[in-house]
């Protein structure tokens, strides 16, 4: 019997996640969630946006087993962790979303609700946290740890051994070195390249990647 899925978000993030799912038979997408009032009624790609995320318990009690987040972010991913945590806490269960041509090593660690979009690579004894984004064209080098609700955007690579705690963003472009520590919480600009540890919560951007005023 198919998954009976819900997205959260009707935005541009959802849109991609729509296109993978819809290579997926075993996959049957309800509908989306979005609160913007001018949602509502409208449908993206033919996926009709149902209402505001106060559907979710009804959806839940009925037919719908499984969610994705489909919120992208451009630096605060509080967001996305907020609607992970609400349909979990109404008995959903996350789904992966993972393009057919991302490439992904068997030694790979992928949590729930992991979304791994089309060219992104993931490479050997790899572990990536729950809610995390690896957009189009992302490289993850081998033994990187990424946490939970990170968004690593569009062409973002990670080289070797990279570390990147719960929350961060990665920008678009963006290029970190072996064995960098990114903290919690932290944005890295697009474009930057980063050589050294960013403290939680710390905005760097530019060549060498420096802290923002
Ligand atoms: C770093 C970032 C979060 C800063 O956002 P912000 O606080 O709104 O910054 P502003 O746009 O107000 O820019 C402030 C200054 O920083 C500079 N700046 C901003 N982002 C920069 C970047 N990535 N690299 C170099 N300089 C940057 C701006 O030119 C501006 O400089 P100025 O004051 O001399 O004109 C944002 O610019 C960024 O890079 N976000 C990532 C976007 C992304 O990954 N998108 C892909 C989603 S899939």
């Amino acid at each position: 019997m198919a998954l009976m899925v819900v997205g959260l978000g009707a935005g541009g993030h959802a849109k991609v996640l729509i296109e993978i799912m819809r290579e997926n038979p075993s996959c049957k997408l309800v509908g989306l969630l979005d609160p913007r009032p001018e949602m509502r009624g409208r449908d993206v790609l033919g996926v009709p946006v149902l209402g505001g995320d106060n559907l979710l318990p009804e959806l839940a009690r009925a037919e719908v087993d499984h969610f994705f987040v489909g919120l992208g972010g451009v630096g605060d991913n509080q967001p996305r962790q907020r609607l992970y945590q609400m349909a979990l806490s109404f008995g959903l269960q996350p789904l992966q979303i993972i393009h057919p041509q991302a490439i992904i090593s068997p030694s790979a660690d992928l949590a729930n609700g992991v979304m791994i979009l089309a060219g992104a690579v993931v490479n050997a004894d790899a572990i990536v946290g729950v809610n995390t984004i690896i957009n189009t064209r992302a490289i993850v080098e081998h033994d990187c740890v990424i946490g939970d609700h990170v968004h690593l955007a569009t062409g973002a690579q990670l080289a070797g051994g990279v570390h990147i705690d719960a929350l961060a963003h990665i920008g678009i472009g963006a290029v970190i070195l072996q064995g960098v520590h990114i903290g919690a919480g932290a944005v890295v600009g697009a474009g930057a390249v980063v050589l050294h540890n960013v403290a939680p919560g710390q905005i760097v951007i530019g060549i060498p990647a420096r802290a923002k005023n």
